[in-house]
């Protein structure tokens, strides 16, 4: 089939992107924190459900359509948001977001992107947009403005990196931040011509490695220094009235994502969110968090009707997002899915995984004997 790209799931791609980009980006794709315990369990709460097929339920026009925040998807899917596209693939954001547009699924702009969210939101489609607060709040309130101003539907504030997360491996690679060459990083930016003359190469062309975006020009820094005053994300001092603030002023679909207790979740219910994301951040934070899906039960107890849950960290196959909406979320978001997509074959890629997740839970629920999303429930689960 063309368009395949010799990939038939999402491992597949992962092992193109492995093998395209350099060692020190790939672990940063890859990777989670400390000990790294946190991504296996994800994967095995996930594998760890089973399904109970039902039989002779005339499966011949399976529907995955399917509504988040009352407007349709052709998937209960959105991709999350993940700063690093642009590193990934030369303007990764803008080929993510065109092939979300494409399939008929949300994207999720982050505000840690190398491009500003108004180059992003002119290919269009349904988007989101994430925030993580920089130091002066002013800016970040700033970036909230032109994210509605360009008609993002949702905005999602990011909880679960309150500080800094703890990735040895970067340092390991010479990948640290503020990023310089050295010895261990030149041999592996080397080893990888594609990526250095289709990533890199081409920034150079243009004028230069993309910095952080969304930022005054005068606050704009390179990868080679650190942020400057006021610009460093930090929300260390960040609490509930900190949210309401950005609640306030936020006239869209309004998110809080990386909840893992349902007690957070009722309070995020009761001070006006639209939605939670249930997330470990695909246990690139807390490396001993409770797996997001074994968290998905108690938190739909809690809000589930009342309020939009989304869930993401370990979705690789249909059958993920088939055992979500039977735990209860409206919807799943992926990250590293698309990412390595995108890392392997640009929008090709991207519009290859979500295809590939696209035709897994078609199957897995004709195989369920499912015929639409709305017949998906907790029974269908041993
Ligand atoms: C940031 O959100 C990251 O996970 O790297």
């Amino acid at each position: 089939m063309p368009g395949d790209l010799g990939c038939y799931n999402i491992a597949d791609l992962r092992e193109g992107a492995r093998r395209r980009l350099p060692k020190g980006v790939w672990e940063y794709l890859e990777r989670g924190v400390e000990d790294e315990t946190g991504m296996a369990r994800n994967r095995h709460a996930l594998d760890a459900l089973t399904f109970v097929p039902r039989v002779l339920r005339r499966v011949d026009a399976v529907d995955t359509t399917s509504p988040i925040f009352g407007q349709p998807s052709a998937l209960p899917m959105a991709i999350a948001p993940t700063g690093a596209a642009g590193i990934m693939w030369h303007k990764g954001d803008v080929h993510l977001a065109r092939a979300a547009a494409q399939a008929g699924v949300p994207f999720t702009i982050s505000s840690a992107s190398t491009m500003d969210v108004e180059d992003i939101a002119a290919v269009g489609g349904r988007l989101w947009f994430q925030l993580y607060l920089r130091e002066d709040r002013q800016l970040s309130y700033d970036v909230v403005a032109r994210a509605h101003g360009v008609g993002c539907e949702a905005l999602f504030v990011t909880l679960d990196l309150p500080v800094q997360p703890n990735r040895e491996y970067l340092h390991h690679n010479g990948f640290g931040m503020p990023f310089g060459l050295n010895r261990k990083n030149m041999a592996d930016l080397m080893l990888h011509p594609r990526w250095l003359a289709g990533v890199i190469g081409r920034y150079m062309l243009e004028g230069g490695i993309p910095a952080q975006a969304n930022l005054p020009a005068h606050l704009r820094h390179s990868i080679a220094r650190g942020a400057k005053p006021g610009a460093l994300f930090k929300q260390d001092d960040l609490d509930w009235e900190g949210v309401a603030v950005l609640r306030d002023k936020w006239p869209g679909k309004f998110v809080l994502k990386g909840i893992l207790h349902p007690d957070d979740a009722l309070r995020a219910l009761a001070m006006g969110a639209d939605g939670i994301v249930v997330s470990n951040h695909g246990a690139r934070s807390l490396d001993g968090s409770i797996a997001s899906i074994d968290a998905l039960p108690a938190i739909a107890r809690a809000v589930g009707g009342k309020m939009t849950i989304l869930l993401d960290s370990g979705i690789r196959r249909g059958s993920d997002v088939v055992k979500a909406k039977a735990l209860g979320a409206d919807a799943v978001m992926v990250g590293r899915a698309p990412l390595y997509g995108l890392a392997a074959a640009g929008e090709a890629g991207v519009t290859r995984s979500i295809d590939l997740l696209h035709a897994e839970t078609r199957r897995v629920m004709a195989m369920l004997g499912l015929r639409n999303m709305d017949e998906i429930t907790p029974a269908l689960l041993a």
